[in-house]
Parts: C-alpha cells; structure tokens; sequence
C-alpha cells in the first residue's frame, strides 16, 4: 500500500526566486481545455455557496462560479440569466415599447423592470426615438403619449452593433450622452450600450468574459434522465459550461452522460467528477470531458469518508491525476479541503490548474440563503450537498416526501458572517502570488507540477502555525 498525502502533510521547499513583487507574477489559468481566467478559484456549485450573486462577485474578480443545482430548472436558468444580464458592455435586449404609450403606461413598465429610461420602436422594430429620464422631468401630465415626449432617432447619437467598448466610451465622452442605440442599417434596433456598463467594465479590468462580454458561468447538472432537458435550458439561456457533479464522478453513468452531452453540444465544455484516481482521470478524459474535478471526501463539510470508507488524501490525489490529465492536456480542478493560500499553492504545485472552494467562501454576503441572527451575532448556513438538510429541501422543492433512510455524507454548520467574498478572495491571491515567488514561479504554469514537496512531521505542523508561547 502506498502512503497517500493532504495538504497538512507537506511543505513546500522554497526555491530561487526571480520574482520581484507580486506584480510580476500572473495568475492565468485554464479552467477547461477551451476557457481561461484571470485568477484560478472555482465558487463550490453548492446551495450554501453559488448562485447568482456569487457567480457575479467571482467573474468580477477574475474568478469564476458554478451554479448549484438545488433547484428547479427554471430556477438555475435564471441564476444563469442573471449572470448574463449582469453587465454587458452591450446589452442585446434592451428595454423598447412602442410610440402610442402614455407616460403613465410606459412608467408602469420602465418601473417593473427598474429601469429609468427606454427606447422607442415601431411595429418593424426599427428605432424612432429615446425616453430618458431627462425627456419627462418637466412633463405637462402622464397621459401625454411618450411619441411626443422622446428625443426622436433624428437628434440621437447611434452606432453600428460592430462598435468596440473603447469607441463606445469616446463617443458617449465626446457627446456627453450616457446611452448609445445599436442600429443595423435599416434602423432596427440592435442593442444598447450605457455609460454606466462601460464604467463596470474599466473598474474590473480583470474579469472573466465570455466572447460577447459578459460574465462568465458555469452550472452543475445531475445525471438522472433529465439531466439533459436541464442542460439544454441551461445552454439556451447562455451558460458557458457545464458541470457534472456526483459523488462518484469514476462510474458508468457519468461517462454516459457525457458523451450524450458531447454528441449534442460538441460546443460546450464539459468539467466531470468527482474523481480521486489516475484510472478515474483517464476514463472521463477519453468520454469527452474538457476538465476533470478532482476530490472524494476532502471537503470541509463532507462526511463520505467517514460514511463510506472511501477517498484519497487529496495532495496525492492531485499529483496521480493531474499526471494522467497532463498527458491529454485537459485541466484538472482542485475540489474540496482547501483551508487557506498555502493549501491552494500546494494544490497548484501538486499539478492543479484551478481551485474549487466552499467553506472558504461560505459565510458571506454572496452565498445563497439569509443571515441568521443568535444572540446577536449574524451567521449564515454552510451545508455538504448530500446532508440531510440539503437533501430534505431538495425533495421539498421536487414535492417529493422527506426520505428517512437517506444517509448522508455531510454536514451542515452555521458560520458567523463574514462580509463580502471580495476581501476574502483578494486575501488568497495575494497569498498565492506570495507562494509562487517562494516558488520561482511567475506563471501558473511555471508552479503548476513543481511537486517541491517535503513530508512534514507533527511537530513540523505545530511549528508552521503561529504558536507564540509568551502570547498572553
Ligand atoms: P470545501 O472544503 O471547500 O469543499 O468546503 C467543497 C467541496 O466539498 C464537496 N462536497 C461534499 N462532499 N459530502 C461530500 O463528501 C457532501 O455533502 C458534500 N458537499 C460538497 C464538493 O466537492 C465541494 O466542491
């Protein structure tokens, strides 16, 4: 039997550095074999830590989420929408109405939808004018028709839909207007693009985009019989890649799964697991996924180890698998047991591209789900995905009875709140830019396989945490 390895085993040996500050080191990373980012952490598909406002928050950071499952179909797609709708520096659909409105009837719309102005269009959807906010300030009454209230297309500023986000910005800054109509040569409106998106876009210069620029997201699927309506609803609403999650991910069904989903979306990228072995690696890779996740059992919250017997310490599990996804360059992402930046170096150094986080993130004001208050303090729920609690609420959702011979593999725990998952994240990149100059490595891909291991000892582990034997 061969010794296997966690993170709290090893240290990394610190090598020559060529690395002068953290601003030279760069933290690209594949995420799939088709889809880079800027930053390599992965927000958990877990319905404690990833829908929609974390998804946001992430790809705003450089990093990414994966929207959790947990729900109806109807319910992730619009998690996925949300994302989409987020910031577009061009949005596709905008808000439009036709010229034979009152004030009053296009108020009632503008203010369903939270928007504070709209474009006007004719019944070919060719644009004949804008209603902003500064067109109705001083307005005889509401029952005058917004055709008489518009800046009519004759006095607008527009641009082609081919536009770039840099001319955008110049002509909005040139005209001193805060909106520009897309029109296509006969005038249809095309989409429209705001001062306000614009201004998104240079304070997140880091963000993960998809190619018509908006954020990017993944979502978890199953792999029972619906999986695949659930994933062609997801793919239809935008998403950029799926992934498939089980416990199990080294097993028939998954390796059915994708390639059905292979077969019908060639396109879409595919992130499998959970896997732990070399064996496991190889079979999903030659099914068609385009990332593999590695983990079984290391999560803060999950119990399957202890349940079943089964899993494998998850620096070894790295090292194993990422050899064989090396072969066949496909990415691998860390899954689960990540405890701080340190861990997340090791997982890169062991042979990962990203890292997939929950417990790390849970807690704050993104995660899913309301803040509890006791005795004072807020706290937030943090639950594995096949606790009984998540499980319960799922068949709740499903209208199914609750199941008293579920067994789970995880726990639920309350976390005290922790604020916004920026300072979080930023914290470990910082940390993980310090690793990688510990390591001589500029790049992801200069650490990622390093193995610069060393196999401490208890007494090496005590002597790693900060343990100031005056402290009072
Ligand atoms: P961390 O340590 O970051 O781990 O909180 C997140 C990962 O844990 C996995 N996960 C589970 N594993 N039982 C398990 O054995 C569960 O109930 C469970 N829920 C989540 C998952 O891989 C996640 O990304």
């Amino acid at each position: 039997m061969i010794p296997a390895l966690s993170y709290d085993d090893v240290l990394l040996i610190p090598r020559r550095s060529g690395v002068k500050s953290r601003k030279d080191v760069n933290l690209t990373t594949k995420l799939t074999k088709n889809i880079k980012i800027n930053n390599p952490i992965v927000a958990a598909n877990m319905d404690t830590v990833c829908g929609s406002k974390m998804a946001i928050a992430m790809a705003k950071l450089g990093c990414v989420g994966v929207i959790h499952r947990f729900n109806t179909v109807q319910e992730q797609v619009e998690e996925v929408r949300k994302v989409k709708r987020y910031r577009n520096a061009i949005i596709e659909d905008p808000l439009k109405m036709g010229p034979e409105l009152t004030l009053k009837e296009a108020k009632k719309i503008m203010d369903k939808h939270g928007i504070s102005s709209t474009l006007i269009v004719d019944q070919y959807n060719e644009l004949i004018g804008i209603l902003t906010s500064r067109d109705i300030r001083f307005r005889p009454s509401d029952d005058v028709l917004i055709s008489e209230l518009m800046t009519p297309r004759e006095k607008l500023i527009t641009a082609t839909p081919l536009i770039t986000a840099p001319e955008a910005k110049d002509l909005l800054m040139e005209n001193r207007i805060e909106k520009l109509p897309l029109v296509n040569e006969d005038w249809t409106l095309a989409g429209l693009i705001t001062g306000k998106d614009l201004h998104k876009r240079t304070l997140y210069p880091n963000d993960s985009l998809d190619r018509k620029n908006r954020l990017l997201v993944g979502a978890a699927i199953g792999v029972k019989s619906d999986s695949i309506d659930r994933a062609e609803e997801l793919i239809d609403a935008g998403v950029d890649f799926l992934v498939i999650d089980i416990a199990h991910g080294h097993s028939d069904i998954v390796i059915d799964t994708i390639f059905k989903l292979k077969e019908k979306w060639p396109d879409t990228d595919i992130i499998a697991g959970n896997v732990c072995t070399p064996e496991g690696t190889r079979d999903l890779i030659k099914a068609g996924a385009d990332a593999i996740k590695i983990g079984v059992g290391p999560g803060a919250n999950c119990s399957t180890r202890i349940v079943t017997g089964s899993g494998y310490p998850q620096v070894s599990a790295i090292i194993e698998c990422s050899k064989i996804a090396e072969e066949y360059n496909i990415p691998i992402i860390a899954d689960g047991g990540v405890k701080n930046s340190g861990d997340m170096m090791k997982a890169i150094s062991a042979g990962t591209d990203t890292i997939m986080i929950g417990s790390l993130i849970s807690g704050t004001r993104e995660t899913p789900g309301n803040v509890i208050v006791k005795d004072g303090h807020k706290y937030k729920l943090y639950r594995g995905m096949a606790s009984k609690s998540a499980k319960d609420s799922k068949d709740n959702k499903d209208k199914k009875k609750q199941d008293d011979e579920y067994v789970p593999e995880g726990v639920e725990s309350i976390i005290p709140y922790r604020g916004t998952v920026k300072e979080i994240i930023i914290q470990l990149l910082g940390g993980v830019k310090s690793g990688m100059s510990y390591c001589g490595a500029h790049t992801i891909s200069e650490a990622k396989g390093l193995r610069n291991f060393v196999k401490i000892t208890a007494a090496g582990m005590k002597e790693s945490i900060p343990h100031n034997q005056y402290k009072q």
